[in-house]
């Protein structure tokens, strides 16, 4: 596997994973030399006002946390000159491309694991406490600097009736002072808390790890519209109890045997998985492109441009199946080669030996908005509609 050179630090995505994912904190400097952020202080600001962004607002006033969260207007964000505060947006990733595009360095990790990217604003002070997330997180640091403090504390109690999940007794154990391009991965419950030094942006890459409780509800709704439990329930052998309204032992016998019957195997998981972990979030939608083209023209554009996926599209397969924001879909082999080149990549060249069943599909997912059709290549194949 590839040298990821600087990002991990001169380790190899192997010695990465074996020696600290899930394991011990990392402090990486200049993973990323040069990276100055995606965005600018008010451009992150803009995004947090618009409709469907994920956004918070902590501020810290004597040493108490507050917590505004969307919907954001310009004037939440004038006048906190007195106060320290942070603006934190979630799925950067949705919304800009040099998002997505930062994600793809951590190919190197399963897109299945991967949450979101966040960033983050705040002014010297600013910081969202100390604190621990159920999360893989890698830190990078944009503009500005940001003293991180770390602790592998077993006590993760929470100060009561504060608005923020804040550790009660943090203990410092290491610390550093992140400048532009330095990152810090920290394993999930690993005690952190970030104290912006200057005007400070922070980009969270951050990697969910499903609570099983989580994992089991789903499968069961899951189960629900698979499940297949044949016959009626049947007791021609019915004999007289002594209380009606008991529920009587052939009764408990029969149903017990035959819910027992209920079985699933790996490839039900597959096919759970694939689905659950590809569900946009509920706030997700996809708009139909404003100007479509026509099944024809689109099929002589797939030949020349190509398809880069929608920012919001969320696509994992597994063995012939692909899923799709939450969809299942069987494919044949070529098919499936294909579809996974495109999950794995986000995007697909200018291409010509689409199957009929393919061109359906992908046209399909244009017409709703899941994928578009890449701009030509004067325009350097920025997506368009
Ligand atoms: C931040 O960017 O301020 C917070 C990130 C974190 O602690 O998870
Ligand atoms: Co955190």
């Amino acid at each position: 596997m590839k040298n990821l050179t600087t990002l991990l630090g001169g380790l190899t995505a192997e010695q990465f994973l074996g020696d600290y994912w899930q394991k011990k904190p990392l402090l990486i400097r200049q993973a990323i030399p040069n990276f100055n952020g995606l965005l600018s202080r008010d451009e992150l600001i803009n995004l947090a006002c618009e409709d469907d962004a994920q956004a918070r607002l902590i501020k810290q006033q004597r040493n108490r946390f507050s917590l505004q969260n969307a919907p954001f207007f310009a004037e939440d964000f004038e006048h906190l000159e007195k106060s320290k505060w942070t603006v934190l947006v979630q799925g950067l990733n949705h919304h800009l491309a040099s998002g997505a595009e930062l994600l793809k360095q951590f190919n190197f990790i399963p897109h299945a694991r991967l949450d979101d990217l966040m960033v983050s604003f705040a002014p010297k002070g600013g910081g969202v406490g100390p604190h621990f997330d159920s999360y893989d997180v890698f830190l990078l640091q944009g503009v500005g600097h940001r003293r991180w403090q770390i602790s592998a504390q077993a006590d993760r109690t929470l100060i009561e009736g504060a608005p923020l999940r804040i550790l009660s007794d943090f203990k410092v154990e290491q610390e550093w002072l992140l400048a532009p391009g330095d990152m810090l991965y920290l394993p999930p419950h690993y005690a952190h808390n970030g104290i912006a030094e200057d005007d400070c942006m922070t980009y969270s890459i951050g990697f969910r790890t499903p609570a099983y409780q989580e994992l089991a509800e789903q499968f069961l709704v899951y189960l629900q519209d698979t499940v297949c439990a044949d016959g009626m329930y049947a007791d021609p052998e019915l004999t007289v109890q002594k209380h009606p309204a008991e529920i009587g032992a052939q009764m408990l016998a029969k149903v017990t045997q035959k819910l027992n019957e209920i079985r699933w195997d790996e490839d039900d998981v597959a096919q759970f998985l694939g689905c659950y972990l590809s569900e946009p979030k509920a706030h997700i939608f996809f708009d139909a492109p404003t100007r479509a083209i026509k099944r024809d023209k689109f099929t002589q554009a797939l030949a020349t441009q190509g398809i880069t996926l929608n920012l919001k599209t969320q696509m994992l397969c597994h063995a012939g199946s692909i899923f799709i924001n939450g969809e299942a879909i069987p494919c044949e082999a070529s098919d499936y080669k294909i579809l996974r080149e495109l999950a794995d990549h986000r995007q697909l060249g200018a291409k010509d030996n689409y199957s009929a069943t393919l061109l359906d599909l992908i046209f399909e997912w244009y017409s709703n908005g899941f994928l578009q059709l890449n701009v030509k290549e004067k325009n350097h194949g920025k997506p368009a509609n």
